[in-house]
C-alpha cells in the first residue's frame, strides 16, 4: 500500500464539522450526479467473497474515522444503486478506501466485484457514524470487536493518532469464518506497523487478535466466547474487563451485536453518544443475516 502522507494531513489545520450527529437523509438522491463520483486507483480480491478497493479522494471530502459514505454504482437505466460502506483508511490519508463483501445477487455487490482501475463510482458527499472516538469516556484501553466486514470502520480507527493520544492500548479483534478470511486485516496491521509516520505508535499500542471459528488456527473462536470466558484479555495479560478503565466498539452481524451489547450492559457499561460519552458504542457492518 502506498501512502503519500505529510504532516499537515496528519494534523489537518480544517476545523471539523460535528459530522456524526448529520444525517446520511440529507445525501442526494436519484440519478447520477457528475461531482458524486470518484475513480477507482487500485482493487484487490482477497477471498472469493471479499475485495478491497481505493479511490481518489475529492479534496473537499471530509470524514472522521470510524465513519461511513454512500457508494455506489449506476444500474442499466442509470439509476443510482447507493449502499452503505465504511471508510478503511485514515481521515488524513490522500485517497479513499472500502472493503466490500460480494452477496451473489446483491444489487449493489454483483456489479461492484467487476470494477477496475480507472472505472467511476458513485461517493455521495455525507459521512456520519456511531464509531466515534467523541463518544467514548476516557479509559486507559480501548478495544475494537469486529467481525467480517464490520473490520472496516476499525481500519481507519487503528491508523489514526487521536486512538492512541486518547488510549494507552488498543486491542483490535477481528473475528471470521475462516483464516482466508482475515487477509485484508493483517495486510492492514502490518502495514500500519510498518508506516513511517504512524508505526511507532501502533507498534507500542495495537493489540491484534484474530481469530477463526470454523478452522484451526493460532487463536480460534467467537468473540462472544473469547470475551465471556476472560481468554482475551489473559491471553494479553491484560486484566478482565472493567468498567474504570475500558472502552469498547463493536462492528459486526445484529446478532454479534446484541450478544456482546447484552454481556457488556451486565457489567453496567453504559452505551456512548456524542452529549453523553459511555463506555461503549455500536455499529452494524451490514443489515440482515449476513450471507
Ligand atoms: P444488499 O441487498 O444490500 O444485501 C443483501 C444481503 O446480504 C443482506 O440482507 C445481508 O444478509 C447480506 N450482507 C450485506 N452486506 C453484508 C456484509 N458486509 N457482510 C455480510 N453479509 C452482508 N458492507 C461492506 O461490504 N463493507 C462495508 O464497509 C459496509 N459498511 C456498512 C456500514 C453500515 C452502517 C451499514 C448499515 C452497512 C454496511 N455494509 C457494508 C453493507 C452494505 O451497505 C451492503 O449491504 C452490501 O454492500 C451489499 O450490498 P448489495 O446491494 O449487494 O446487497
Ligand atoms: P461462526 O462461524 O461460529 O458462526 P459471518 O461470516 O456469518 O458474518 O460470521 C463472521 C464471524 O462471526 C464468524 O466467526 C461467526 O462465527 C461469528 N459470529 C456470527 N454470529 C455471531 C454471534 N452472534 N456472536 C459471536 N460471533 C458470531
Amino acid at each position: 500500500m502506498e501512502y503519500r502522507l505529510t504532516m499537515t494531513q496528519l494534523h489537518p489545520p480544517l476545523a471539523m464539522p460535528d459530522q456524526a450527529e448529520k444525517s446520511l437523509a440529507s445525501c442526494p438522491k436519484g440519478g447520477n450526479n457528475a461531482t458524486d463520483q470518484v475513480k477507482v486507483t487500485a482493487v484487490t480480491h482477497w477471498t472469493d467473497k471479499l475485495f478491497s478497493f481505493q479511490t481518489d479522494r475529492p479534496p473537499s471530502f471530509r470524514f472522521q474515522s470510524g465513519e461511513f459514505a454512500m457508494i455506489g454504482l449506476a444500474d442499466n437505466d442509470g439509476k443510482a444503486i447507493t449502499r452503505a460502506y465504511s471508510i478503511a483508511s485514515p481521515h488524513w490519508d490522500d485517497h479513499l478506501e472500502f472493503y466490500s463483501i460480494i452477496v451473489p445477487d446483491g444489487p449493489l455487490t454483483s456489479r461492484l466485484r467487476h470494477i477496475q482501475i480507472g472505472d467511476d463510482i458513485i461517493l455521495r458527499p455525507k459521512t456520519t457514524g456511531t464509531l466515534n472516538l467523541a463518544r467514548l469516556r476516557d479509559g486507559k484501553r480501548l478495544y475494537l470487536l469486529a467481525t467480517g466486514t464490520g473490520f472496516a470502520p476499525f481500519a481507519s480507527l487503528i491508523r489514526d493518532p487521536e486512538t492512541y493520544e486518547r488510549f494507552d492500548e488498543v486491542i483490535l479483534v477481528h473475528g471470521c469464518r475462516t483464516i482466508a478470511e482475515l487477509g485484508y486485516s493483517q495486510k492492514i496491521v502490518a502495514d500500519s506497523r510498518a508506516h513511517p509516520l504512524i508505526g511507532e505508535i501502533v507498534t507500542a499500542k495495537l493489540h491484534y487478535v484474530p481469530s477463526v471459528t470454523r478452522e484451526n488456527f493460532t487463536q480460534t473462536g467467537r468473540i462472544t466466547t473469547l470475551l465471556a470466558d476472560g481468554k482475551l484479555a489473559s491471553s494479553l495479560s491484560l486484566p478482565p474487563l472493567d468498567l474504570d478503565s475500558d472502552r469498547i466498539m463493536i462492528c459486526g452481524s445484529i446478532g454479534l451485536n446484541q450478544d456482546i451489547a447484552a454481556q457488556l450492559l451486565a457489567k453496567n457499561f453504559q452505551e456512548g453518544n456524542l452529549s453523553s460519552p459511555g463506555d461503549y458504542v455500536i455499529e452494524r457492518a451490514f443489515v440482515g443475516d449476513g450471507i
